[in-house]
């Protein structure tokens, strides 16, 4: 199973004092050394994280992959088609949410994606789409054109105790089994942890991971040689 850091919270960090530190771009660089497999970044219409220069900078400097999160709106896909990130990934965006709070709703949307996958495949970059563990949101996706998709773990991550985090993790199981059918690459994050890895994990079908709050917030206290590290650890390879 592949390991990609999310590293927009270093940059929430930076931009509290609209100053240059902590730098995103040299934790993704002290990251790739620690061993994750790719660099997720979700630049955002409000940029209350990731800037456009981040993303452009990321693109020259990391040797590993670049996966670009983003709203499917005409500004984010002109900047995403200049800098060709390896993957990007479309999930929903509202201004008031902390943070993605749930899969796209791709059933209802097929136009509107279709059209940004067309158009983000014209400029050859591989487009996942975000979604919760339901076949018909796989199937729509499969429908217009997505090469991968990325299944939400929030609900999962948000279960009060093993039995209800095991009924989540076969319905996660059956989505995975059903995209793989299908052809579709998959993979998974949100709210993944340091606690509930080792039980996610075990879909060993799931191709890549996508963590970042949990890896950047332990990475204050032990640094982040040790949060990354550790994490790597816990991901079957
Ligand atoms: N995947 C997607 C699509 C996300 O939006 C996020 C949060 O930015 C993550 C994964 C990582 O979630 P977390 O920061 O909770 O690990």
């Amino acid at each position: 199973m592949r390991f990609c850091i999310n590293i927009d919270h270093v940059a929430t960090l930076r931009n509290a004092r609209q100053e240059g530190q902590p730098d995103p771009i040299t934790y993704a660089l002290m990251a790739e050394q620690f061993g994750v497999d790719g660099i997720v970044v979700h630049l955002r219409e409000d940029r209350r994280h990731i800037n456009e220069r981040d993303v452009r900078l990321l693109r020259e400097v990391i040797s590993t992959k670049l996966d670009l999160e983003m709203a499917a709106v005409e500004e984010i896909i002109g900047i995403a088609c200049d800098v060709k990130p390896d993957l990007i990934t479309l999930v929903p965006e509202k201004r008031e949410e902390l943070t993605t709070e749930g899969g796209l709703n791709v059933v209802d949307n097929l136009e509107r994606l279709k059209d940004t996958i067309d158009e983000l495949h014209d400029s050859k970059i591989p487009v996942s789409l975000f979604v919760e563990p339901d076949i018909n949101q796989i199937d729509a996706s499969r429908e217009i054109g997505a090469d991968l998709i990325e299944i939400h773990t929030g609900v999962f991550a948000n279960k009060k105790n093993e039995e209800e985090m095991f009924d989540e993790l076969e319905l996660i199981r059956q989505a995975t089994i059903h995209a793989k059918k299908l052809g579709l690459g998959v993979n998974a994050g949100h709210g993944l942890n340091y606690q509930n890895i080792t039980i996610f994990s075990q879909i060993n079908e799931i191709d890549e991971l996508s963590i970042g709050q949990a890896i950047i917030a332990r990475s204050i206290f032990v640094g982040a040689e040790k949060a990354i590290k550790e994490m790597r650890e816990l991901i079957p390879r």
